[in-house]
């Protein structure tokens, strides 16, 4: 089977992303580990517990990760995801003994170094707890099958500041040191907030899911209540992000058209602080980093939403 490592903000995107992640079955997740980005971990805790119960795959053991951005600077939380992180909609307790005592950071070690060169590491949030381990563990990179990412953005316009997508935006430091330090054998693949926005869902699409009516289905559609009706006020599809990250690494034929180049973020400005910056002319002379994600294969992608919820 296929090792996987989620690392991830959940988040009503990253709810879906990991669903669709849960459904394959040639795939262990060995671990899915949380950082603070969408919401605090402490709502992330009652968050993925209850994820995990609703898909019945509570031995998958989680790791709480940094409560704040390397520098501790950051305020966190858009509110888009609503204060909890999913919606705001649940107050039922759930059982959290799939939550571990050891840090994410270092489980992250702990499992890579356990199965060296098989596993599969999906970011879907703020690069804190990655940026931590490879400060733990230089070799992190080389010792990773590959790499999946949602962040970035790659032409200037942000969705977390005027230039800056929200996982780079939360914690440029951590997403710097990652991009920049991480070295995996093959380059890391991106999803950035462009690619994702040409995804995003027709309203009949997100209908046609909500009438699945599985337990995962009324799971994700009660969290996404109010950020669709949102979406829809403002004439606007439904976002997916995090779930780009996660079909890429299902399914290399989900990516349509896609790049290889240097990308790294931009630390300062007055502006522009978190800013994803793209080597499109090699002017940079570096090494490409990361396979740039342009557009998903759209009704491969669908496809894949669709079978993972039912
Ligand atoms: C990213 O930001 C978060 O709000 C989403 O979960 C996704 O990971 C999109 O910019
Ligand atoms: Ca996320």
């Amino acid at each position: 089977k296929r090792k996987v490592i989620i690392d991830t903000d959940p988040g009503t995107d990253d709810a879906r992303a990991i669903i669709m992640a849960l459904a394959q079955p040639d795939w262990e997740i060995l671990a899915i580990t949380l950082v603070a980005g969408n919401c605090k971990i402490k709502h992330q805790v009652d968050n993925i517990a209850r994820l995990l119960h609703i898909c019945e795959r509570t031995e998958i053991p989680v790791y709480k990760g940094s409560e704040c951005s390397l520098l501790g600077n950051h305020d966190l939380q858009t509110g888009y995801h609503g204060v909890d992180g999913f919606g705001d909609v649940f107050t039922y307790d759930v059982d959290k003994s799939m939550v571990k005592e050891e840090n994410a950071a270092i489980a992250i070690n702990d499992l890579v170094q356990k199965y060296p060169g098989e596993v599969t590491l999906i970011t879907i949030g703020p690069l804190t707890n990655v940026a931590m381990a490879i400060r733990l563990n230089p070799s992190l990179g080389s010792q990773l099958k590959d790499c999946f990412m949602m962040g970035g953005n790659i032409h200037g316009r942000g969705n977390r500041t005027t230039s800056a997508e929200f996982n780079f935006a939360c914690d440029p430091e951590s997403a710097y040191i990652v991009l920049n330090e991480l070295k995996t054998t093959s380059p890391i693949t991106i999803a950035p907030l462009e690619s994702c926005r040409i995804s995003h869902l027709n309203w009949d699409v997100y209908e046609r899911l909500n009438k699945i009516g599985s337990k995962k289905n009324n799971f994700t559609q009660q969290i996404d209540a109010y950020t669709a009706g949102e979406r829809r006020k403002a004439g606007e599809r439904m976002i997916v992000y995090d779930e780009c990250a996660v079909a890429a690494a299902i399914d290399v034929s989900t990516v349509e058209d896609s790049f290889e180049a240097y990308v790294t973020i931009e630390l300062t400005g007055q502006y522009t602080r978190g800013q994803c910056i793209v080597d499109y002319d090699k002017m940079l002379e570096k090494p490409p980093n990361c396979k740039v994600i342009v557009k998903m294969n759209q009704e491969k992608f669908e496809e894949l939403i669709f079978q993972s919820l039912k």
